[in-house]
């Protein structure tokens, strides 16, 4: 099997659980709060500059997993505009889930142990986006057509066309078996940070900032 088919069959239980909890269910069916959905695109924002802070680096030193750095999938500046549109400041938010990828994915981490790290949250990120993401869009284009929507957008690119491209560039990495059983771990924290990163983001108060 390969490896982004394994990554999504062994998370299935854990992309049910995200994708039914109460933050993602409001922003589905259009009871999310505008300031609460800017605290959500903040974390992200924050999480996507350090996976691709990450996989610039491993473009600089060489690493194979930087095939996973492409311009066309990459979704900081399309955050940081949606932010600005929300009168948002880019730079703040929830950090929890870009400081749990900063401690697999940076400076102290080798690059044996950055990889799985690096494969797992840029085939749950990216091909995520291309996929549900893309539904959410259409969701939020019904329910709030005010908001900015520059993070579901891959225009000119096709999306199933961009999904297809990755899929190959993630099943050419982690090809022995400690790598992709790291690799798979490393899918299933990443799941479970997020559920972290979504009760810490109910839990306070929206900052609106
Ligand atoms: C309300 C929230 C969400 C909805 C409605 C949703 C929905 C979907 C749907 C419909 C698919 C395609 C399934 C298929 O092709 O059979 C999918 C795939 C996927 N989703 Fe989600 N999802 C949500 C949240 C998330 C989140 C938060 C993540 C990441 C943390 C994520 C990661 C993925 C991944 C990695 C795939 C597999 C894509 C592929 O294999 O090409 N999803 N999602």
């Amino acid at each position: 099997m390969s490896l982004s088919s394994e990554l999504r069959q062994a998370t299935s239980d854990l992309h049910q659980a995200v994708e039914q909890h109460p933050l993602m269910q409001s922003l589905v069916n259009g009871a999310c709060h505008t300031a609460r959905y800017g605290d959500y695109l903040q974390a992200l924002h924050l999480t996507y500059r350090s996976l691709e802070a990450a996989l610039s680096k491993a473009a600089a030193q060489g690493l194979a997993w930087a095939t996973l750095s492409d311009p066309r999938w990459q979704r900081s500046l399309a955050l940081q505009q949606d932010l600005r549109h929300l009168g948002r400041d880019p730079d703040r938010g929830e950090p929890f889930l870009a400081n749990y990828l900063s401690n697999g994915l940076g400076p102290t981490a080798s690059p044996a142990q950055a990889m799985p790290t690096a494969i797992a949250t840029a085939w749950a990120r990216y091909l995520g986006d291309l996929a549900g993401g893309q539904i959410l869009r259409q969701l939020f284009s019904r329910h709030h057509p005010q908001w900015p929507s520059a993070f579901y957008a891959f225009s000119p690119h096709d999306t199933n066309a961009l999904a297809n491209e990755l899929r190959p560039r993630i099943d050419a990495l982690a090809t022995d078996a400690s790598e992709r059983a790291a690799t798979i771990t490393a899918a299933r924290a990443l799941f479970a940070a997020h559920i972290q990163l979504f009760d810490r983001l109910l839990a306070q108060e929206p900052a609106g900032t």
